[in-house]
């Protein structure tokens, strides 16, 4: 733990070899002051630095970062906001961006926004002239606690998500609690969804802990916030050391994910944000656990209360889906291995594992009743 006079901030490390690097967590005063300029000056090799952001994040947070960085050549580029900048093309013109301005091999980007500017700006970092520093400032709650920690980015292709992209880490990732003020209300649950999550997958403490902090966390309080976001990204950062390039344990970060899909998938575009429809999703694979790994009823209502305490669906709501669309939509996740439908389920909150096997009927039975 480390502190200041007036911002208090916790440092998580990843620990992967020589690519490790820290996340701090806390009230880094992306408002104000010397502790950001301490704490990103470190990371900085070179005499320039490009800020890259969207036109929603840009305007609220960056030129706090650049005020913090007198001593350095500062870039800034907006982009559009939203998932449709998480493109090739757009990754061009950021290439554009970078040789026009003249920037180097030691050029330092800092990605300032959700996981779009995160994964995008992860891959430019990832390639410009084969590879440059990078800082992740990510400033929605879904960024700080899963997309901006594990060093995944990518940007899409018109065939599939996340089509492109490379295993990359940041140097650092600055997770300033005082920024998800600003976040709006169901893009906030939805980040909530992911950290319960955690709970579930790993850590039952934790999971009573978010239970009986909920409320809290529902006023974005921040040292709720702050313990949330430093015991996600410990455990996010303990299950992606033991599996940087995600054979095998890392597919336990995807609980609740493959239904989640699906129901993106086939609800439209739009209908619901990622996060609910993993908490949708989870409240699937509770349901799944329950039929075929023995969790029992107590435990997935815990899951199903606290989900609905944080402000998240646990249900379709409006046209039903069709089970045998869904099952076509879940084969089309890239989470199926040799043909076979592969879910993370729970023997317990706070325990799951892979199940390689689950048979079809179980799955049918599933969906006929929660569909
Ligand atoms: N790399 C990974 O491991 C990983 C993991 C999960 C998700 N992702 C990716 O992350 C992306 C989703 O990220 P997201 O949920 O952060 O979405 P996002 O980046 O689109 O941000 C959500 C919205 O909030 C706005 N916003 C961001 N910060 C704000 C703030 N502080 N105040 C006000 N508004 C703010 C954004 O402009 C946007 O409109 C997807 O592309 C997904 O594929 C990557």
């Amino acid at each position: 733990m480390a502190a200041e006079h007036q911002h208090a901030y916790e440092s998580v490390n990843v620990a992967l070899g020589e690519r490790s690097y820290a996340i701090h967590i806390g009230d880094l005063g992306l408002g104000q002051s010397n502790l950001l300029r301490d704490l990103l000056v470190p990371h900085i090799g070179g005499s320039q630095v490009a800020i890259i952001t969207n036109d929603v994040v840009g305007p609220l947070y960056a030129h706090v970062i650049a005020e913090a960085l007198p001593d350095f050549h500062v870039d800034l580029y907006q982009l559009p906001d939203g998932e449709a900048s998480k493109t090739l093309e757009t990754y061009g013109l950021l290439m554009d961006f970078l040789m026009q301005a003249r920037h180097n091999r030691s050029t330092t980007l800092i990605a300032l926004g959700g996981g779009v500017v995160g994964d995008l700006v992860g891959f430019v970092a990832a390639t410009f002239q084969r590879g440059v520093s990078f800082i992740q400032v990510p400033t929605t709650l879904l960024a700080q606690v899963d997309s901006s920690v594990g060093g995944k980015t990518a940007v899409n292709h018109p065939n599939g998500k996340n089509m492109i992209g490379a295993f990359y880490q940041p140097a650092a990732v600055l997770a300033d609690t005082g920024v998800l003020q600003s976040l709006p209300q169901r893009e906030y649950a939805a980040g909530l969804a992911e950290v319960l999550k955690y709970g579930v997958i790993y850590d039952a403490a934790f999971f009573q802990w978010l239970e009986a902090n909920a409320d809290a966390l529902r006023e974005r309080d921040g040292t709720a916030l702050g313990y949330a976001i430093r015991r996600s990204c410990e455990i996010k950062a303990d299950v992606v050391s033991d599996d940087e390039r995600e054979q095998g344990r890392r597919a336990i970060l995807n609980y609740g994910h493959t239904f989640g899909h699906a129901i993106e998938n086939l609800s439209g575009y739009g209908t619901w944000l990622h996060g609910e429809a993993v908490a949708i999703g989870m409240v699937m694979a509770a349901a799944l656990s329950q039929q075929v790994a023995g969790l029992d009823q107590a435990q997935a209502h815990r899951q199903t209360a606290l989900i609905q305490k944080l402000g998240l669906p646990v249900s379709l709501s409006g046209k039903s889906l069709e089970p045998s669309a869904f099952i076509a939509a879940m084969g089309m996740d890239k989470k199926v291995v040799d043909g076979r439908m592969r879910f993370i389920l729970a023997r317990s909150l706070g325990d799951v594992f892979v199940a390689d096997d689950v048979p079809e009927a179980e799955l049918l039975h599933l969906l006929e009743t929660f569909l």
